[in-house]
């Protein structure tokens, strides 16, 4: 992958986890028990996933903080994040399992995820490492709060910028949302941190970060970025598993900023990686490379369904 030079390096601090998949007809109601089909593993957890998002997207290079176990799990995560070139800083932990996800996807490409954190929930406010030559650091909530609250004030503090996924969803102090520089939420997030009154324009505004980004699924996505706002349509494709598309959207949106990209132009390669992301199995398994988003982006045009997006956000096209 071709580096600049001069790219500030992506750190992502987070989870890893391994998948355990199951296809079935349906997503099961509680008390529910329905007969799937086959069953795989592949290498997860939003932060791991983001990490590989953002190195494959190219530009700068990707570091990741994360905790594993010492077990058998733990390999294929490494070897994953490894082989899209991610450099490790691994806190192990001897005494707890790797985190696992179990995910039932259903045939309409939606799933349902239940996660076991084991290792992430060891790691540490002083786990985070040197910030030399960082200029992003990606964080998301599948590790403690306190940790993420204690990385994103050291960032602060020493001129990185700091971009939250505010997922899973979980009400945030006011304290640390000041920390972000760029926060980036689906809808339910959105919701959980400030109300849902169906205006989506004032559910932004009403977040103290300087700019939020809020995915609308297969709709698109919408930005605030101070006073502006950016709409960029998502890019149809056959959806087989959804299932890492918001973390391809979070790595490559940010390897784009750190290339210095603006916003738009990021917004627009993040919706292609996360389109692509839509349309293979697995979660890191199905992050696209920088190749195949500008292949996408070469043929596609501006994505269709700009004035639908506008108007689910209460904008005029
Ligand atoms: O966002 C998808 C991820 O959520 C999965 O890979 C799973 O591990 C959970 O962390």
């Amino acid at each position: 992958m071709t580096e600049s030079p001069a790219a500030a390096a992506v750190l992502v601090a987070g989870s890893a986890n391994l998948d355990f998949v199951v296809r079935a007809a349906h997503i099961p109601a509680p008390g529910e028990t329905v007969l799937g089909r086959d069953f795989r593993t592949f290498p997860g957890g939003k932060g791991a996933n983001q990490a590989v998002a953002a190195a494959r997207a190219g530009g700068a290079p990707t570091r990741m903080l994360l905790a594993l176990g010492d077990d058998a799990h733990a390999r294929p995560l490494e070897d994953s994040l490894r082989a899209a070139g991610v450099s490790l800083d691994i806190r192990r932990q001897a005494a707890l399992p790797t985190g696992v996800a179990f995910i039932c996807l259903a045939d309409g490409a939606e799933n349902a995820i239940t996660v076991a954190p084991g290792a992430n929930a060891a790691l540490a406010p002083d786990d985070l490492p040197a910030l030399d030559g960082v200029g992003y650091l990606l964080l998301q909530l599948e590790t403690p709060l306190d940790s993420v609250a204690a990385y994103a004030a050291r960032a602060q503090a020493a001129g990185v910028r700091v971009v939250l996924n505010a997922a899973p969803a979980q009400a945030l102090p006011e304290a640390l949302l000041r920390l972000i520089d760029v926060l980036v939420v689906n809808e339910g997030e959105l919701a959980m941190l400030v109300g849902d009154d169906g205006d989506l324009i004032a559910a932004l505004a009403r977040l103290p970060v300087p700019c939020a980004v809020v995915t609308l699924g297969a709709a698109g996505c919408m930005a605030r970025e101070g006073e502006a706002l950016h709409l960029q349509p998502a890019f149809p494709v056959e959806a087989v598993d959804t299932t890492g598309a918001g973390d391809t959207f979070c790595g490559a949106l940010v390897a784009a900023l750190a290339r210095g990209d603006a916003l738009p132009v990021a917004l627009r390669d993040a919706a292609a990686a996360s389109a692509l992301a839509c349309s293979a199995l697995g979660a890191q398994s199905s992050v696209p490379a920088r190749a195949q988003v500008q292949a996408l982006l070469a043929g596609a045009g501006d994505a269709p369904g700009r004035a639908a997006l506008a108007a689910r956000c209460g904008l005029a096209a």
